[in-house]
Order: C-alpha cells, then structure tokens, then sequence
C-alpha cells in the first residue's frame, strides 16, 4: 500500500530533492537554481512524500501556508516519479495536502469547515487538478517557459471526508 508521510528527516528530504530534480529539472528542463527556492525552507511550509510499501520514494508535494488569514493556501512542486505514474500516486498527495491544508487553516464556512486552496497548474496536468475539483482561471501565463494557469478550489471537511491529515494510508 502507498502511504503519504510528512518530510521530517534528512532522508525523506534527500528523497524528495531527488524526486524533484529528477522530474523538474532533468524532464522538464526547469533551471536547477529556481527548482530549490526559499519557501522549500520556511518553516510554516509542509512536504510531504508517498513511500511504496517497500519504502521506495515515489511522489512528492508542498504545502504553502496562506500570506495571509483568509488568503488561500498553496500546492505546488507536486511530481510522481514517470515510473510511478497513473497509479494514483498524484491524487493521494493531493488528497494528503488538502486535509493537512484544512486541519492547519481551515475555519467554518456554511456548517463545515472550509479553506481555498490555490495552484499553478502547468496546462498539460490541468485535467489532473480538474479531477480533484480545481477551477482553473482563463489566463494563462508563462513560468520556466512552461504555460500555467492559477486554479482554486475550496476544499470541506465535508467532502474530503477527512478531518486530519495522515490519513490517507498509514503515515504521518
Ligand atoms: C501530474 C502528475 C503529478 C499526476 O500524477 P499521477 O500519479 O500520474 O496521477 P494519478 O494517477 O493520481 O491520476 C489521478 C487522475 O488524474 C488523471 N491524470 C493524471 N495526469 C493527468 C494529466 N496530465 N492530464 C489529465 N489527466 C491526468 C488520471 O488519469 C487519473 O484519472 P482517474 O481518476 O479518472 O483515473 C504526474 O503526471 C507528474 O508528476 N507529472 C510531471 C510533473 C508535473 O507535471 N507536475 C505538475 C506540475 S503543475
């Protein structure tokens, strides 16, 4: 079973790095000195990592928290190793990030608890978001010579199902 863990030691944050380059910067061709930025150090950003069951690194995500109360939290850098791909894999760590985002800066909304979460979607995963339940804004932009659009979505307590983190598989 994969299991989606918070990135709490220098051996999940190697795994995640690698992941990231491997798939941003030796695929995607991102600059490797823009790949690695300030926020990945912040202490309010969450990483997380999906492990096979054998403990094989296959994905990684980030969570940024909002500039400010009200804004919407941030999901980015999400990457699942090519081999790893269409399995799933993607969805888990979205689903991991969105409770956590929830948990962490959620508050009521309607009788449930509620927070926007918001994303820079290369336009090639918009239907990966649009899956998940992400809006995606018409204008489209250019970032690493890639083409993105910003895209939202207000995640519930009711329809994540979810009310804490770690829930998704057994890790933490
Ligand atoms: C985009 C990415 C994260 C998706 O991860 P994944 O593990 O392959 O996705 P999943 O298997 O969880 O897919 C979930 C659903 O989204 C769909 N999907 C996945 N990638 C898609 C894409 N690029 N376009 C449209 N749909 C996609 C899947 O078919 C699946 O649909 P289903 O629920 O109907 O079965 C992965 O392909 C990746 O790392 N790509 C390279 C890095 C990247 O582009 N990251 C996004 C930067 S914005």
């Amino acid at each position: 079973m994969t299991t989606v863990v918070r990135v709490d030691s220098p051996e999940r944050r190697a795994a995640m790095t690698a992941i990231r380059m491997t798939v941003f910067v030796e695929e995607q061709h991102v600059d490797p000195a823009r790949e690695i930025d300030a926020l990945d150090d912040d202490p309010t950003t969450v990483h997380v990592l999906a492990l096979a069951d054998d403990g094989t690194p296959l994905g990684t995500a980030r969570l940024l928290a909002p500039h400010h109360g009200g804004e919407p939290a941030h999901i980015g850098r999400v990457a699942v190793s090519a081999a790893a791909r269409g399995l799933g894999v993607g969805a888990m760590l979205m689903t991991d990030l969105e409770a956590r985002a929830l948990d962490l800066f959620g508050a009521p909304l309607d009788g449930v608890r509620a927070v926007a979460v918001e994303l820079s979607a290369q336009e090639q995963a918009l239907g990966f978001y649009a899956r998940l339940g992400y809006v995606a804004r018409p204008e489209r932009y250019l970032d690493e010579d890639i083409w993105h659009r910003d895209a939202v979505k207000i995640v519930t307590s009711s329809d994540t199902g979810r009310g804490s983190p770690g829930s998704v598989g057994a890790g933490t």
